[in-house]
């Protein structure tokens, strides 16, 4: 039996509604600040990738989906949004628009990593990317609309992780002197963290040993490093968030995938998902413009993954699809004019099934009960109808041309 690949899945049709809110509340969030929506090809040139999110990182060392496009060209099933929508920002000589450009996406996406409850092969993201403003409003309103996003959808416990990168050379620098600690203090330090330490000396931070935990207590952090200007950005991007209310905790080792980013970074993550735990993340990207042979462009967004949202949302109950009317047929001679009635039906506005399975009457009516239909039009010889209100249970005999009139003034049949 052939299934869906691993690390996929279907989504059916009663997983399809709850989908369907995401998007009408990313749309409302983020239309109501200005963003428009982008979508852009689900692959891309594999170089994009690995340009923009960075040779280093373990996106592109070992996640992503490339392929020969058979014309020698490497292509890679986008693992993320955002150089796909730089790309299309230079592709399209959007620095000449009013700045910032403000777009949004709701996209899926591809990562060949092990999967597990809430990490997929193929997975959805909202996304929302601000470029052309180096402002650190911009970076505070991203954050406010992620926060609004996760409460319009009833994400709730979820904790705010925030720090400041500065600049690539500030990085390189501490990156040096983090180096230097770690050497000198080789010796209570984990052999895993000995042995990864000049590779990813960030990732110290992480480590569970107890002795490594009580070393790097004492080694230097990156936010204590910030240049001038970098202090001061992050200190208004703070500022603006504490008067919009939203708490964070600085966290001076949040570390994200991928190389782009500069300045601000952010993740919400959720206890309500165990391992996986971020819900959406994100930061400033004032270089990756310029990487992508564009000219000099700030930008900042995030994203935040659709399927984990869901995950840690509150359950809502999901107001049930209507059904104005079903139409039923009493004889079978009747299909034509019950075809009829169901698209006058709906070209006035209701919401109309017809049977299509050949049901007997009462099998129909009983199915009609089952997916909720208010009204059941039942048609017979020729011209004949009648109309059952399924609240009430009262059946009325009507011509055929007054059924619609009557559902539409929602008359009691009596
Ligand atoms: P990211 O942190 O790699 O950032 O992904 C964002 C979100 O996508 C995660 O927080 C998670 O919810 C979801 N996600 C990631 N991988 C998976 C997976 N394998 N299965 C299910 N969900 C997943 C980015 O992608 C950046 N482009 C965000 C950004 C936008 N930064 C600036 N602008």
């Amino acid at each position: 039996m052939i299934q869906a690949p691993r690390g996929t899945f279907d989504v059916l049709p009663q997983d399809a509604a709850r989908r369907e809110l995401v998007q009408a509340h990313a749309s409302k969030v983020l239309g109501a600040a200005g963003y428009s929506r982008i979508e852009t090809p689900a692959f891309e040139a594999t170089e994009l990738f690995a340009r923009g999110v960075g040779e280093a990182t373990d996106i592109v060392q070992k996640e992503m989906y490339t392929f020969d496009d058979g014309g020698g060209r490497s292509l890679t099933l986008r693992p993320e949004g955002t150089a796909p929508v730089c790309r299309a920002y230079i592709e399209h000589g959007m620095h000449k628009l009013a700045q910032p450009v403000k777009l949004w996406y709701l996209s899926s996406f591809f990562r060949s990593e092990a999967p597990q409850k809430g990490r997929y092969r193929q997975f959805w993201q909202v996304g929302a990317e601000a470029i052309g403003s180096s402002a650190p409003e911009t970076d505070a309103e991203l954050i406010v609309l992620l926060a609004e996003l996760l409460g319009a959808l009833a994400v709730h416990d979820t904790r705010l992780h925030l720090a400041s990168l500065g600049t690539p050379e500030t990085r390189a620098r501490y990156r040096e002197e983090l180096t230097a600690y770690l050497h000198a203090h080789r010796d209570s330090l984990s052999p895993e963290v000995q042995g990864r330490m000049e590779r990813n000396p960030m990732r110290a931070f992480d480590s569970g040993d107890p002795s490594t935990r009580e070393t790097m207590k004492s080694a230097p952090k990156l936010l204590d490093r910030l240049t001038g200007e970098d202090a001061e950005h992050f200190r208004q991007v703070r500022a603006l968030l504490d008067d919009a209310g939203i708490g964070y905790e600085l966290d001076p080792t949040l570390v994200r995938g991928l190389d782009y980013y500069t300045r601000t970074v952010f993740e919400f993550s959720s206890d309500a998902l165990g391992a996986q735990s971020g819900v959406g993340g994100g930061g400033r990207y004032d270089r990756l413009i310029e990487q992508l042979d564009g000219p000099p462009t700030p930008a900042s967004g995030w994203a935040a993954g659709v399927e984990r949202m869901l995950l840690a949302a509150d359950e809502q109950p999901l107001a049930p699809a209507l059904v104005d009317v079903f139409i039923a047929l009493a004889a079978p001679g009747a299909a034509r004019t019950a075809f009829e009635l169901s698209r006058w039906a709906r070209r006035a506005g209701l919401s109309a099934q017809l049977e299509l399975a050949g049901r007997s009457l009462k099998g129909q009516l009983k199915h009609a009960d089952r997916i909720g239909a208010r009204y059941v039009a039942i048609v017979g010889d020729p011209g004949s109808a009648s109309l059952k209100d399924m609240e009430s249970g009262e059946q009325l005999e009507l011509g055929l041309s007054a059924v619609i009139p009557a559902i539409l003034r929602g008359s009691r049949l009596a």
